[in-house]
């Protein structure tokens, strides 16, 4: 099953095109992390996934509806927080608002059960009555991403995931996104993300160029870091 199609994509804000010709397709399931240099317009393409901007020219299908339509089913952890963090809500009611839809303005006992298993899985239920702005970085970026896994998405699409967070931190988070069986999107300017599971690469700098994911088969259980993949790939090249 098709789960994202992008079909001859342009998006400029003002005069200058930020995103040309971006073409590519995932199924099911399928994980695809992007990456590119600053501004390339990778968070841009993630606003128009999840239906915040609109293209000027060109496609695009989630799940066949467009964006607006399927909203719904994606979980999205953006780059930068837009909500105050110095607000005096808890870790509990912030993962709790990933479970409010159109429409729905309170929660069941199901939506609690649901936050409380989300904070467990994550590992930061001690966490759940403190307030948000007493949190440190990374423990805030847990919080997000505890956040976008509580409404059980379908597509799971993150900016940044792992840019504040510890190596213990990020390995957790890298694993967790590995083993979350849904379509997953991905944006990383941390090359390790490259020797995880991807099916699919993107380089982002106005173009896309789209790469398989390299199967590298590394035992989980062995030492690989990024040394090693670029020797690896010594002769290796994309053209670009
Ligand atoms: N709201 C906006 N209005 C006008 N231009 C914008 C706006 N948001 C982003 N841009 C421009 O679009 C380009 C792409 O920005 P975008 O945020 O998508 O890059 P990015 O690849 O996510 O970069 P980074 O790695 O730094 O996060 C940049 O040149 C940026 O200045
Ligand atoms: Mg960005």
């Amino acid at each position: 099953m098709t789960a994202v199609e992008i079909k001859n994509l342009y998006f400029k804000y003002d005069k200058e095109w930020i995103l040309e010709d971006i073409n590519f397709s995932l199924k099911d399931k399928e994980f695809m992390a992007i990456i590119g240099p600053n501004g390339g317009g990778k968070t841009t393409l993630l606003k128009i996934l999840l239906g915040f901007l609109t293209p000027n020219k060109g496609e695009i299908k989630l799940y066949g509806k467009t964006p607006k339509e399927n909203r719904k089913i994606i979980g999205y952890v953006p780059q930068h927080t837009n909500f105050s963090l110095d607000l005096p809500i808890t870790v509990f009611d912030i993962v709790l608002q990933g479970r409010l839809k159109k429409g729905k303005f309170f929660y069941n006992q199901k939506d609690k059960q649901k936050a409380k298993e989300t904070l467990e899985y994550l590992k930061i239920d001690n966490l759940q009555n403190k307030k948000i702005k007493d949190l440190s970085g990374g423990q805030r970026q847990k919080v997000l991403i505890a956040r976008s896994l509580v409404s059980e998405p379908k597509i799971l699409m993150m900016d940044e995931p792992t840019s504040a967070i510890d190596p213990t931190g990020q390995k957790e988070i890298l694993d967790l996104i590995e083993n979350f069986e849904v379509t997953r999107i991905v944006v990383s300017h941390d090359i390790k993300i490259l020797l995880r599971d991807v099916d699919k690469i993107a380089y982002i700098h106005k173009k896309a160029v789209i790469h398989e994911g390299p199967k590298l088969n590394i035992p989980k259980d062995r030492h690989f870091c990024e040394v090693e993949l670029i020797d690896f790939l010594k002769d290796e090249s994309c053209g670009i």
